[in-house]
């Protein structure tokens, strides 16, 4: 079964979240880097789409590295570098990566091939409309419309201290239109979202993700160091899934029409059927399913076949009718929304 939000072709409503499945594959066999070990449990072609990592222009270390050549003895000085950029927190996780990744030559070079057999959302980051109009243009150039289900915009984290607000009416004005792939704008509960998603309507964009993590920070209580290198992190997992719900339900009580695609601490069915009734139109797998603590991976097998069954269980699951079917947004009256999607949510089914 395939599902279609607004020129986006999903082989399900079940996704996996931006970067937590690195770039899609590995390219070793034994340390699955960049890829959660359960990952090797999942047929990742049966999600809905596989989103990636951010991409930006160049390659960027952020708050990590970007080796992949770690040699058993440099094990400690590697997982002391991890623990600088994402720590287990009280339900979930905090991050800061800082956009620790290939760069999108190197991603199209060595993986892009290598994931054909997934539908795949390639996210990109930037810090200027110049930047994320070449990122597009990169895009195009290197995958043919239906190679990707869309392109995704982080125009929304935290851990690269930038001001995005300021640029992200540029962006949206002058890399939508060029895009030969739909375009998702990826929303940060922690900035005026609704403003961001009227945005989104007005520019063409075909869909918004919600939520990307929320800023935060951890100090150690004996000394007052943060746990992160960038002092500042994103909190992400069970945490936040009431945020996620508010943010989501917040955009369709303020009469969004776009399709959302739901990422805050999703783990089963049930946060799947939540989200669907809060006006999510597809949900994602984030922090909560692939960053299991260490010793939970010996389970991975059978967290693979519990994963294997959420994917066919929200195959089969009938939506909530969203306004998103009914058609393209609406030049919606900015007094009237609430009572426009609450018109619609009533006629939705169970
Ligand atoms: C370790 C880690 C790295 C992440 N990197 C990215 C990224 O590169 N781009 C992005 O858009 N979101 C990134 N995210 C945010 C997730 O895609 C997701 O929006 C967020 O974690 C909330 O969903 P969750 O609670 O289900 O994890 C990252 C999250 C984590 C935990």
């Amino acid at each position: 079964m395939t599902v279609e939000l607004n020129g986006i072709r999903l082989r399900n409503r079940l996704l996996t979240s931006a970067s937590l499945l690195g770039y899609g594959a590995s390219k070793r066999r034994l340390i699955l880097y960049g890829l959660s070990p359960i990952a090797q449990w999942v047929p990742l072609e049966r999600f809905g789409a596989v989103v990636t990592r951010t991409l930006t222009g160049e390659p960027r270390e952020g708050h990590f590295s970007l080796r992949e050549d770690w040699r058993l003895r440099e094990l400690p000085q590697m997982l002391r570098l991890y623990a600088g950029a994402v720590r287990r927190v009280d339900s979930g996780w905090i991050n800061a990566f800082g956009w620790s990744n290939i760069g999108i030559d190197r991603y199209f070079d060595e993986y892009f091939l290598r994931t054909s057999h997934l539908n795949r959302i390639i996210s990109v980051g930037g810090f200027s409309a110049d930047e994320f109009g070449s990122l597009v243009e990169t895009v195009n150039r290197r995958a043919v419309p239906g190679a990707i289900a869309a392109i995704e915009f982080n125009v929304s984290c935290h851990n690269v201290d930038f001001s995005f607000e300021a640029i992200l009416e540029e962006v949206l004005r002058r890399a939508v239109p060029v895009s030969r792939h739909p375009v998702i704008l990826k929303l940060s509960p922690d900035e005026d979202y609704i403003e961001h998603a009227r945005m989104a309507e007005r520019h063409g964009v075909a869909a918004l993700t919600a939520i990307n993590s929320v800023k935060a920070l951890r100090l150690d209580p004996r000394t007052g160091e943060p746990l992160l290198r960038n002092r500042y992190g994103s909190l992400s997992g069970r945490a936040i899934k009431p945020i996620g719900l508010r943010v989501v339900a917040e955009l369709r009580d303020a009469g969004i029409r776009l399709p959302i695609i739901a990422t805050a601490g999703i783990r089963d069915f049930d946060d799947c059927r939540e989200f669907f009734w809060a006006g999510a139109d597809a949900v994602s797998l984030g922090s909560a399913v692939w960053l299991r603590p260490m010793p939970l991976y010996a389970l991975g097998p059978l967290e693979g076949l519990r994963i294997r069954r959420l994917i066919d269980r929200v195959s089969r699951y009938e939506v909530p009718r969203r306004a998103v079917e009914i058609g393209p947004p609406l030049a919606t009256d900015p007094a009237e929304p609430v009572d426009a999607w609450r018109e619609l949510a009533g006629s939705a089914t169970r």
